[in-house]
């Protein structure tokens, strides 16, 4: 039974997707009709080449959703995850969403695959920016007077190093991974499941739709994260938060 292998489980690895702040108020991206990527371009907006043609149409789009990422609040779902946490010896929170949630809710223990939008960094140097003005345009660097761009990780790009290294190291040594309203297509990212699968790990699915992951989940847990996550923290340590047993 889920309950119990999640109380005896030693390490939980839980990745997370767009689908977990949706109801937050936050666009996923593929979804038919509201996803970002159904209505933008993500090779004219989410890509170095992108950035490069037109640096203020991707600056203007970023700064918008920069502006709805801090009017958001965390979610049950969000929550739901901290009290997991507390409640498991070893934890580890990957997540694809650039929207730092994860962390306002009081997850500690938070990898960022994608990076995190409320951060800016030199496009030549890397160097990290905290004082620019988004109504005045693209912000250049101060030291070499290349463009700023958001510190997030684009098509084409590769993810932070020590983020995947790490990803990957919890997805190999994990009991249980959960794999929480993601749609599975972005690699390296989608592999992960599959890596902790390979390791022997149990596979939960937090997914109201079913993806290309679900024939390989031990268990599918089908509906909203904000539902079913702190149902199934509920059931199982049925109020004892960070109790074990
Ligand atoms: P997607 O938009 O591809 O998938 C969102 C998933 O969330 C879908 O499988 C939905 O069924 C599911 N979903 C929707 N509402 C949900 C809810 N309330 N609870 C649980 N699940 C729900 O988003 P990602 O898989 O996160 O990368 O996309 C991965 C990456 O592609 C993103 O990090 C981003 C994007 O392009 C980059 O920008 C590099």
């Amino acid at each position: 039974m889920l309950e119990t292998i999640l109380r005896d489980a030693q390490h939980i690895v839980v990745l997370t997707g767009a689908g977990i702040s949706a109801e937050s108020g936050i666009p996923t991206f593929r979804d038919a009709l509201t996803g970002l990527w159904a209505q933008f371009s993500a090779e004219e907006l989410a890509s170095p080449q992108g950035f490069r043609r037109n640096p203020e149409r991707v600056w203007a789009w970023y700064a918008a959703r920069r502006a709805a990422v801090a009017q958001a609040q965390p979610n049950a779902g969000h929550q739901a995850l901290v009290r997991l946490e507390q409640a498991t010896p070893r934890f580890t929170l990957l997540t694809q969403n650039v929207d730092g949630l994860h962390r306002r809710a009081g997850s500690q223990h938070v990898i960022e695959l994608h990076g995190n939008i409320e951060r800016v960094r030199c496009s030549q140097d890397g160097t990290l920016h905290t004082d620019w003005d988004d109504a005045a345009g693209v912000p250049h660097c101060p030291q070499c007077q290349a463009l700023l761009r958001p510190d997030v990780v684009w098509f084409g790009e590769a993810l932070p190093t020590a983020a995947l290294e790490a990803a990957w190291d919890a997805a190999s040594h994990c009991d249980v991974f959960f794999s929480v309203g993601t749609a599975g297509l972005v690699e390296p990212a989608a592999s992960l499941p599959h890596v902790a699968v390979q390791c022997g790990a149990v596979l939960v699915e937090v997914n109201p739709a079913e993806t290309p992951l679900s024939a390989y989940a031990t268990y599918t847990l089908r509906g909203a994260a904000g539902a079913v996550l702190p149902a199934l923290v509920d059931r199982t340590w049925d109020g004892r938060d960070g109790e074990r047993g």
